[in-house]
């Protein structure tokens, strides 16, 4: 079966490659063609840890292709994903100009039956909406029938490949047996693991995706408000989020406080699930007050710098991490960048090193300081923080960094060090939730 995904973004590429390496023959559409230049040229837009390898390996084995025509890859495919970004408004709700435009291109090239798989995360309702444009742009709808469902993608970035391959469920919204019968095919490898496979109607499945993401966001938040809890009563929120996890109804996971939740997908869709909301008539009360929590959460970190190193303005504060989180290049939403910019804005001097993220961040702040590592970033602060939990910050030589800094101030917005450990070197340290 052959396989076109239309947008070759985090998901688009993730998907069009896992389903190649499954023994599909997958074309990957995109209209920027620097990025498909980049692709055919054997190098990979974004950093994934193994997509690289497995791209290289399908490209090889004639199984995936990059290209910019989007006729022939809906021409040559029975299944074509939608992988387009939904981009927030300026009222939150989801942009859909990509999503339609990419609907109105289908509807031109239809040449025989086809199933059109929404990967996209988009408002309840959208499927409906990507069927009635194509028929309406389609020159002969009756001549060539298709079937639109949605199928959303649950892909951590930094572990998308192997979320791809061992996921926790496939959620296949569509009332067409037809559609089901080649999504089921399609799914083969992961049906043959014991995958479960959640079958349902497109807005069900549409309302699963925000579901999940708001759900684990307000998990996230519920613990970072804890944390500040701590902090005030003297609790170690590590040993109560341990306790609340060893209780099967909720779960260890995401349950790690620090400055807020960023990235691409949660705080995009907390706000956009309250829009969809409202557009029903309901006001989210408790979503909305994590959207607004999670925003008060920077602000609460800067406050935390300000206590243990005093006034900002003038002073030099090293930031380590600048990736939303570990083992990713993004920046989109990220805590690290959004606590930077307060802290600029009250007069403090930047010097930042992430692993990855330095490019993309000079982008946006092209004046702060760059550094090699986190003893160059070390040097001469005034405070040293924790913004990220990259691997490579959990080990550092505490005894170097303690002579390089100023001032022996440590904030560790991960909870990546024990607080005593730092207290018997004699820091001045603080964590989240942990005095
Ligand atoms: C998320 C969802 O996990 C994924 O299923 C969905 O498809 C896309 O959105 P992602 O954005 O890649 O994935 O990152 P995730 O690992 O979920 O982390 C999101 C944010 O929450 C990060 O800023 C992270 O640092 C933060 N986080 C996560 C916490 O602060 N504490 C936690 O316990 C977990």
């Amino acid at each position: 079966m052959e396989i076109c995904i239309i947008g070759t973004g985090y998901v688009g590429l993730v998907t069009g490659t896992c389903l190649s390496d499954f023994g599909l023959e997958v074309i990957c559409v995109d209209k920027d063609s620097e990025k498909i230049e980049c692709l055919n040229s054997g190098r990979v837009p974004i950093y994934e840890p193994n997509l690289e390898d497995l791209i290289q390996k399908n490209v090889n084995a004639g199984r995936l292709s990059f290209t910019t025509d989007i006729e022939k890859g809906i021409k040559e495919s029975k299944a074509i994903f939608i992988a387009v970004g939904t981009p927030p408004n300026d009222d939150n709700s989801a942009d859909l100009t990509q999503i339609e435009k990419v609907a109105q291109q289908i509807a031109q090239h239809l040449n025989g039956y086809k199933v059109i798989v929404n990967k996209s995360t988009v408002p309840v309702g959208t499927a409906g909406k990507i069927k009635e444009i194509i028929n309406s742009f389609s020159p002969s709808p009756l001549q060539h029938p298709f079937d639109v469902v949605s199928n959303p993608e649950f892909l951590r970035e930094g572990s998308a490949v192997y979320d791809f391959t061992h996921p926790d469920k496939i959620v296949i919204g569509t009332t067409s047996i037809k559609a089901l019968k080649i999504m089921q095919e399609i799914y083969r490898p992961l049906y043959l693991i014991d995958t479960p496979f959640m079958i349902t109607n497109p807005e069900t499945a549409e309302l699963i995706k925000y579901a999940c993401n708001a759900f684990l966001a307000t998990k996230i938040t519920f613990i970072n408000e804890i944390a500040n809890l701590c902090d005030k009563i003297g609790a170690d929120v590590h040993q109560v989020a341990r306790a609340m996890g060893l209780d099967g109804r909720i779960s260890p996971k995401f349950l790690h406080p620090g400055p807020g939740y960023g990235g691409s997908c949660f705080p995009k869709d907390t706000r956009a699930l309250c829009s969809i909301a409202e557009s029903f008539g309901y006001e989210f009360q408790s979503l909305n007050a994590v959207v607004s929590a999670n925003i008060r959460q920077r602000e609460l970190m800067v406050e935390k710098i300000k206590r243990l190193v005093g006034k900002l303005r003038g002073k030099q504060i090293g930031i380590l991490g600048l990736a939303f989180k570990m083992n990713t290049d993004d920046i989109r939403e990220s805590s690290s960048i959004d606590i930077i910019k307060i802290l600029l804005g009250e007069g403090a001097k930047i010097k930042c090193f992430d692993p990855l993220a330095m490019d993309n961040t000079k982008k946006i702040l092209p004046d702060i300081i760059y550094c090699q590592d986190e003893y160059e970033t070390a040097q001469g602060c005034d405070a040293l923080v924790i913004a990220t939990e990259w691997n490579q910050f959990r080990n550092l030589d505490l005894n170097k960094i303690k002579k390089l800094l100023k001032n022996p101030t440590f904030v560790d917005l991960r909870n990546l060090y024990e607080p005593a450990t730092l207290k018997s070197l004699s820091f001045i340290y603080e964590g989240v939730g942990r005095k």
